[in-house]
């Protein structure tokens, strides 16, 4: 018997653009993912109406709904994650009878030339390369990356930061940069992609006590799954220290 269950093959919603998006729902198994509840509770007969509602409601921020059958009791959800450490808050509650049903998108296109694959977690995907030897520094991996038409990567939302998270912990283990610097302006960090690293963002991004920009000199952010595995969170650090590294394919690097 399988744990995974489908539900309702596709369902298509207009979008405010007026193209039809076609998405899928399934249950996540376990505690394996999770999502932030994004407003106030309904009661809908059915899960099928529940992710409608939802939807309605939150249009795309609706990426994952909780659900219970017995009560009917639905809840709209934020994108779905992994869980992670620092987030009290979400839901479905452990030891809770209610199940999470993420939102599936269709999987995006991956060009496997030079050993990038997809990586997929509750709904959230992307395609990647897992280096399997360490940069000299946060440049040199940066031009590894460019050299093989893609970025260091960009974390910056919940969803993409914790497929990082949990790929690289899965995966490798290991100490590894990630695409957010902030080189040019001290205290500034930015992603690779330009965009500012988000006060949303800075509150749980960290471990706590970091960034120190120690000695002066730490200027590029880090994953320490090799160091501290049981740490959740980046740590500033040497741009000029060796580390494995992350590249993501992306349009236009
Ligand atoms: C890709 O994988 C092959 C086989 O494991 C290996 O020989 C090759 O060096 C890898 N290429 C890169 C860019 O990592
Ligand atoms: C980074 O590493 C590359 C490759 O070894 C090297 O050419 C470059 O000089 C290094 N950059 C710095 C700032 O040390
Ligand atoms: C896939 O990536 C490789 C290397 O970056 C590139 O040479 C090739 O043209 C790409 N293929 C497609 C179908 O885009």
């Amino acid at each position: 018997m399988t744990l995974t269950l489908w539900i309702f093959l596709a369902f298509e919603v207009l979008g405010a653009n007026c193209e039809v998006r076609q998405f899928f729902l399934k249950q996540a198994s376990g505690q394996d993912c999770q999502s932030l509840q994004l407003g106030e509770s309904w009661i809908s007969h059915f899960l099928f109406d529940c992710h409608l509602e939802c939807i309605r409601r939150y249009s795309e921020n609706c990426q994952a709904v909780v659900y219970n059958g017995q009560t009917g009791n639905c809840r709209p959800g934020s994108i779905a994650f992994g869980p992670i450490e620092k987030v009290t808050t979400s839901i479905p509650e452990s030891g809770s009878s209610d199940k999470l049903y993420y939102v599936r998108q269709p999987i995006p296109p991956c060009n496997t030339s030079n050993n990038f694959s997809l990586y997929d977690v509750c709904g959230t995907s992307a395609c990647l390369y897992l280096s399997t030897s360490e940069a000299d520094n946060y440049s040199h991996a940066r031009l590894i990356c460019s050299q093989m038409n893609s970025r260091l990567i960009v974390g910056n939302t919940r969803a993409k930061f914790s497929l990082f998270w949990y790929t690289i912990k899965t995966y490798m283990s290991a100490n590894t940069y990630i695409g957010l610097q902030d080189i040019d302006v001290e205290g500034n960090f930015v992603w690779e992609n330009g965009e500012p690293l988000s006060d949303e963002q800075y509150q749980y991004i960290w471990i706590p006590g970091e960034p120190t920009n120690g000695a002066g000199k730490q200027n590029c952010a880090v994953v320490q799954h090799a160091q501290w595995p049981r740490k959740f969170g980046i740590d500033d650090y040497s741009c000029n220290s060796k580390k494995y590294y992350v590249c993501e394919r992306c349009e236009q690097c």
